[in-house]
This record gives C-alpha cells, sequence and structure tokens, in this order.
C-alpha cells in the first residue's frame, strides 16, 4: 500500500472554530439539503434508500450483567447516506444515548460523525459531533417555519429547553423575526429560566418561564416540543391557536382529533415508509415499536384517520413542487425524525471550513511508508 490515507480529526472545540455552532449559516446548508431530497439526489441506508439507521434496541431485562437495558432515550444508532449535489459525499452519523448520563456529568447523547469520499470510500474527516448535531437539528424546524409559520407570528411557546431545545429556539428565532415574546416550559426550572436569560442576551425578544404546558402553548403562533424521557408532554385540543404551527423534532401527546384536523408535514415521508417496511412484522402497530409521534403518525395513517395527500414533505416544499398552507387558518403539525444526510451537509460544510482554515489534526490511516 504505496498511497498514503490520512483524514482530518476535529474535536468539539476544533468543530466549534469551524462554524459547527454557526446556526445563521447551518439553515441555509438544510434549506439547500431539502432542495437534494426534493429532487432525489440521495440516499439513505436499506435497499429502499431511505432508512432512518440501524439501532440497537436493549433488551428489559437480560441473564448478561454488562448488556445495557431498555430505558428512557436509551439506544445506539448508526445512520448512514450519500448526499449529492455540491456535497458528493458518503459518511455515518454514530451515537450513544442514555438520559441516566446527566448523574455522570456527561451529555444524555454522545455524537461523532465521520465523512467518506464517495468514490473511493476512504475517510476525510471524523469529527466530534455534538455541536454539528445540535446545530443541525436546530436548523430543521427553522427550515420548516420559513415554509410553514403563520404569517406574522409574534408568540413562540417552548417545551423542553435542554441543548437540542435551546438551539432550535436560536434556529426559530432567526427565520422569525417577527416574534416577540417567548414562552418557555421545562420540567426543570432552572433550565427554562436560563434558557430565558440566553434568549434575551441574544436576541430582541421578552422571554417568560411558564409554569404549565398550556401556558407555552395557548395563544402561541409557533410551538416547539423537544423534551427527552419516557413520558410526552400531553397537549390539549383547547390550546392550539387557529392557524399556528406544531414544531416536533420530539414527541408530543396530541390528540387523534387534532392530527387529523392538521396538515402534517414531514421531513420525508419515505422514510417512514420505510420504517413501516422494517416494522411491518412487529406485533402491536407501529407506535409501539417506533416511540412518539411518528409511530403514531404511522399508525394514523395506516388506519386511514391521517390521508397521505394531507401529509406534506419538506423537500417537495422547498424544490417548489408544492406548499404546505392552502388555507391561513389551517394548523400545520411538522414532525422531523431526523435524517444522516442533515448530518453530512453540515459536517462537509465544517471539514471545509476546517481544511480552508487549517483547523484541526491530519491523521494517517495507512500508507506512505516508502515516501
Ligand atoms: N429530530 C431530531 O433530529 C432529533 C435530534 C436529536 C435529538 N432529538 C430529540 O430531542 C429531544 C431532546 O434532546 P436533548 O438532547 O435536548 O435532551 P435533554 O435531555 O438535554 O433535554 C430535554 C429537556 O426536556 C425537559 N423535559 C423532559 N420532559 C419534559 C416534559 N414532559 N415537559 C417539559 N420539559 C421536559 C428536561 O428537563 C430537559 O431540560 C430528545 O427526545 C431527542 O430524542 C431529536
Amino acid at each position: 500500500m504505496d498511497e498514503r490515507l490520512d483524514f482530518l480529526f476535529l474535536n468539539e472545540e476544533e468543530a466549534i472554530e469551524a462554524g459547527a455552532a454557526d446556526i445563521t449559516r447551518c439553515i441555509e446548508v438544510m434549506d439547500e439539503m431539502f432542495l437534494l431530497l426534493g429532487k432525489g439526489d440521495y440516499l439513505m441506508g436499506s435497499p429502499n434508500h431511505n432508512a432512518h439507521g440501524i439501532k440497537i434496541y436493549f433488551p428489559k431485562e437480560s441473564p448478561f450483567p454488562n448488556m445495557p437495558r431498555k430505558g428512557p432515550d436509551r439506544r445506539f444508532m448508526a445512520l448512514v447516506a450519500y448526499l449529492g449535489g455540491r456535497f458528493n459525499i458518503c459518511g455515518e452519523k454514530w451515537y450513544g444515548s442514555n438520559v441516566a448520563n446527566r448523574e455522570k456529568g456527561l451529555p444524555r447523547s454522545i455524537l461523532t460523525t465521520l465523512l467518506n469520499d464517495a468514490d473511493t470510500g476512504a475517510p476525510l474527516a471524523f469529527m466530534a459531533g455534538n455541536t454539528l448535531s445540535s446545530t443541525r437539528t436546530g436548523a430543521i424546524p427553522a427550515v420548516g417555519a420559513r415554509y410553514a409559520a403563520p404569517k406574522d407570528a409574534k408568540i413562540l411557546g417552548a417545551i423542553g429547553v435542554g441543548v437540542i431545545g435551546r438551539s432550535c429556539l436560536r434556529g426559530l428565532l432567526t427565520v422569525l423575526p417577527g416574534i416577540e415574546e417567548v414562552r418557555v416550559y421545562d420540567l426543570m426550572p432552572e433550565a427554562a429560566k436560563s434558557c430565558c436569560s440566553f434568549l434575551e442576551a441574544n436576541f430582541p425578544v421578552k422571554a417568560v418561564p411558564v409554569d404549565t404546558l398550556e401556558g407555552a402553548v395557548r395563544d402561541c403562533d409557533v410551538v416547539n416540543v423537544v423534551t427527552s424521557g419516557a413520558v410526552s408532554p400531553k397537549l390539549e385540543d383547547e390550546w392550539f391557536k387557529e392557524g399556528m404551527l406544531l414544531s416536533l423534532p420530539a414527541s408530543a401527546d396530541v390528540s387523534t382529533k387534532m392530527m387529523s384536523e392538521s396538515k402534517i408535514l414531514v421531513d420525508n415521508w419515505k422514510m417512514y415508509e420505510a420504517y413501516a417496511a422494517e416494522l411491518r412484522d412487529e406485533p402491536g402497530g407501529f407506535a409501539k415499536n417506533l416511540s412518539g409521534i411518528c409511530g403514531y403518525m404511522m399508525d394514523l395513517e395506516q388506519q386511514g384517520v391521517i390521508k397521505r395527500e394531507d401529509i406534506v414533505e419538506l423537500g417537495d416544499v422547498v424544490a417548489g413542487k408544492t406548499q404546505v398552507r392552502t388555507d391561513e387558518k389551517q394548523r400545520v403539525i411538522f414532525i422531523m425524525d431526523g435524517m444522516p444526510v442533515e448530518d453530512l451537509a453540515w459536517g462537509y460544510e465544517i471539514y471545509q471550513n476546517a481544511l480552508a482554515r487549517g483547523i484541526g489534526t491530519k491523521l494517517n490511516l495507512w500508507g506512505g511508508y516508502h515516501s
């Protein structure tokens, strides 16, 4: 092997130095990624090209003392993809998640991203993925809001303001300059309070912690829910304002009536069809096997409660094939489960910035022994 293969390593600080936290730029890159999605210039895992990723399911019980047990938000996931256009890249996001990490002073999920040359398969970059991922996740509700928020949105509700929740608020406030007030609810009042201080220091808004779920939904034009844990917040129908956008990067307990009467916007319906194919033979319906709002939505679609023609894909919207709103008064529920193409697009941007600015450490995979 005479050919030398090097790749770039970026730790978390270096990824941030290369722009990983730049939400404004990330929103534009995610918009561009959704355009490619709408055109079909991408591949995700499985022969159907649309698998979210492969998950290690932990058992409830095990005779092996070291084997991880099932727990809230506890999983390992490998998300793989190819993204076309100017990106022309393959890669993987790989992470482990455990709510109990907080007790050890660690983030709930710990992520890495790998980028590979789409032709040779050679690794190009291996980078810390936490800021990368929280920024890309925060940018997706922003892209959705750009196309689906009600006109003149003034009040934003936020439920759950951990790492991802805050990133979503940064994204939403970037694309919704008309927002005057943010109402923040979190099970941990301290988190809501510190989030409000952060928002007021960084955006021209009034930010108020509220002490009930209702306080973060009633009268709000846009509501974003990003909690973690076993129980999703239950949102009552009478709290929903006419014409509002409910943005769900994580799950919420929404009535069947509200789901069926709202326009459903999704990041990629083909991904949910891929889930459906994978879970087809599992007993108990999709909700039993795919936790949260995604499985619930898939069950409702299969039962005919939500009609396929009422489900809009964000890629199609960005590509100009369709639009979200046909009626100002209709509520929109945006459901997004996250996709590896998002990590690849944002990872590629960080990689290019790092190369241009000499950030990171070049590591040798093999070869060059005779040079
Ligand atoms: N769609 C995507 O692409 C994507 C990507 C990453 C994470 N997520 C999801 O985002 C969620 C949040 O991730 P995180 O890393 O910020 O988690 P986190 O644990 O750091 O923060 C969650 C916050 O929600 C609060 N919370 C929990 N239950 C609540 C409730 N019922 N009501 C109000 N607040 C509540 C917690 O106190 C905490 O502040 C997770 O469910 C995760 O799976 C989605």
